[in-house]
């Protein structure tokens, strides 16, 4: 990172300038992540023809790119990819044919991946909707797809392949350009063995004959980052009359039951925050090494299997995943820099939809819950990188900067709600998703937004000044809203007054808590209990046993932090069935600092014992352990 090193002041001054928009020589409205020269042409449109190859865990086919041209006389595309093989590249010439245009691949970046450059011939330099068709395979090693053999799914006969496209993921199934900010439509035909189903972020058929021969349109523009595909022994049942969940039979029960209030979420969301623009609604639930809670993937979510703890406790991710449908699918984040405007902006829907329907109490526990998560964050993350919109132009965008984006970026809403008033707030946030509808904006459009009609229009509780340092700057200003929680706090009492041997375990009301509230007391606790203590409060409360995925993780940090040795079976058996990050890297990251375990950190994937496949991402942040 260019400013590592630079004195805070200094790095401030440059970040903000006087007006606060970042100046020097940093362009907050350029994608350093992609090679595309959106500058000359954008991509429109995109037809895929697709097979999926189990056995060469492959897809093979044709990307059709329609383009549009900004700049006359350019004759050089330049795209993302990155572990493809290219068969050919032809352009369409003016009669429809198609020819091969000379191109190669320029020089790969670390993270970047390779641009594949192609040069249009004299003849169609005058074209203004030029079109392209490559013909092309993935790689094994895509660092979009998942291939998983059957041992590695629900019901142990099938074969299954998922995507995952954010943040830069898409060139490595699809030669495009990869940055948000291009919007596409598509359409896809999709060939998989005949017994397995297709589904794609498009518009699904949940009456498809399932005959490995799927076609798929998606007629609304979206960012590259949101192309999705799943194709594997994948059924559907609904949960009412736009949503439903695609899934494993072997989980589509408990599924339909865990996410029965996903209608409802749907109806209240449009009451909230305008119209859902998208169609259907479903689910897509995954194994257990989809690396994320969810991806909101069009009218299609990618949900972990994780959230399935039987009692609809952790649904707050459906809520937000649902969310995204307006803030990032809709209104979407011009570059990763500005990943604070989808995962802040949505974690802030979230919880008012959460709140309408769960209530008040149980947002404000998630609240505080994100807000102690945010603090520890501070702790770790280069101060920089505490700001909302940091500069951000080498790296890895999918972890950057922790939990910021989405805490902080809720706190900022939190804060603008407060000031505002909720019903002003609600009119400013229905009008931004109006006007920038399938659009893709900086934080520096958002602020000239929020300063137009907001802040110089209802009487000026908050400045425009007052905002930019919540986005340039590190930290929370002081007058940041800080949740509180009258269950937590009572929690959190009880661990407080269990630890000093005040209050017997055996009456620790935990049956009475929320699984929220039983993550807050195991946070709650002194950091050299000892095995006994621990030992007691396990066989209480059951928490190595515990199917609550966010209370085990809670436990397991715990355990590891205090290598509690008895619950080490548990934990390893733990690790080895889930792969979502947030679950497993922070018990990495115990095991690796707590003095004895750097061995055990080795994450089981690599070590071969996992029954998830191997997720290079995930192998790496583990084994980068103390990173943090
Ligand atoms: N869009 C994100 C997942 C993501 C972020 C993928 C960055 C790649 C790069 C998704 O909406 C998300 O935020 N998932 C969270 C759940 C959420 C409730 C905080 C997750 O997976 O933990
Ligand atoms: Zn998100």
């Amino acid at each position: 990172m260019a400013l590592r090193g630079l004195p805070l002041s200094l790095l401030l001054m440059v970040a903000c300038g006087d007006g606060g928009a970042p100046v020097a020589d940093y362009d907050p409205a350029k994608d350093y992540f992609s090679f595309a020269n959106i500058d000359a042409f954008i991509s429109e449109h995109l037809e895929l023809d697709l097979t999926v190859d189990f056995e060469a865990r492959s897809l093979h086919g044709t990307a059709t790119l329609h383009l549009r041209r900004l700049q006359p006389g350019v004759a050089r595309v330049v795209l993302d990819t990155r572990d493809l093989a290219i068969g050919s590249v032809e352009y369409e010439t003016a009669n429809g044919d198609f020819t091969a245009a000379v191109h190669r691949f320029g020089e790969s970046g670390e993270y970047e991946g390779t641009p594949l450059i192609v040069e249009l011939p004299e003849a169609v330099l005058d074209d203004e909707t030029p079109v392209l068709r490559i013909a092309y395979a993935t790689s094994p090693a895509s660092t979009a797809l998942q291939w998983l053999p059957p041992a590695l799914t629900a019901g142990g006969e099938h074969p299954m392949v998922f995507s995952q496209s954010q943040a830069i993921h898409a060139r490595s199934w699809v030669p495009l350009q990869d940055t948000p900010a291009v919007r596409i439509t598509y359409a896809a035909r999709i060939r998989t063995p005949e017994t397995l189903l297709a589904v794609m972020s498009a518009n699904n058929d949940p009456d498809a004959p399932r005959d490995g021969d799927y076609e798929f349109a998606m007629p609304q523009p979206i960012p590259p980052y949101l192309l999705a595909i799943a194709a594997g022994n994948i059924y559907f049942a609904p949960i009412g009359e736009r949503t439903g969940v695609y899934a494993e039979p072997e989980l589509l029960e408990a599924a339909v039951y865990e996410f029965a209030d996903t209608e409802d979420m749907l109806v209240q969301a449009e009451q909230l925050f305008g119209p859902y623009e998208w169609g259907r609604y479903d689910l897509l639930v995954l194994p257990p090494s989809f690396p994320y809670g969810g991806m909101e993937n069009p009218r299609l979510s990618f949900i972990t299997p994780s959230l399935i703890a039987g009692d609809r406790s952790l649904v707050s991710v459906i809520a937000h995943e649902l969310a995204h449908s307006w803030s990032g699918n809709l209104v979407t984040n011009a570059t990763w820099r500005d990943g604070w405007l989808n995962e802040g902006m949505t974690s802030y829907l979230e919880s008012r939809l959460m709140e309408v329907i769960y209530g008040k109490d149980r947002v404000d526990e998630e609240r505080v819950l994100a807000y102690q998560e945010l603090l520890k964050d501070f702790e770790d993350v280069k101060p920089e990188m505490q700001a909302l919109a940091p500069r951000l132009d080498s790296g890895d965008p999918d972890d950057f900067q922790g939990t910021i984006h989405y805490h902080k970026g809720q706190l900022l809403l939190e804060y603008l709600e407060e000031a505002f008033g909720r019903e002003n707030f609600d009119r400013f946030l229905g009008a931004y998703f109006d006007t920038f509808a399938f659009k893709t904006i900086t934080t520096e459009r958002f602020l000239d937004y929020l300063d137009a009609k907001l802040i110089r229009v209802v009487e000026r509780r908050v400045t425009r000044k007052d905002v930019e340092r919540w986005l340039y700057e590190p930290g929370l200003p002081d007058d940041a809203p800080r949740p509180v929680s009258a269950t937590l706090a009572a929690a959190q009492a009880v661990a407080s007054r269990w630890a000093d041997g005040q209050t017997k375990t055996t009456a620790i009301p935990a049956s009475e808590w929320s699984a929220q509230a039983t993550v807050h007391f195991i946070n709650s606790l002194p950091a050299d209990l000892g095995g006994d203590r621990l030992g007691e409060l396990d066989a209480a409360l059951g928490l190595s046993a515990t199917r609550n995925a966010e209370i085990a993780r809670a436990w397991f940090i715990l355990v590891a932090e205090q290598r509690y040795a008895a619950a080490y079976d548990a934990m390893a058996d733990y690790l080895k069935r889930n792969g979502r990050a947030r679950l497993i890297l922070p018990i990495y990251v115990a095991l690796s600092n707590n003095g004895a375990d750097r061995a055990l950190a080795q994450s089981p994937v690599r070590r071969g014992q996992s029954r998830l496949s191997p997720d290079r991402r995930g192998v790496d942040q583990a084994s980068a352990g103390d990173r943090s």
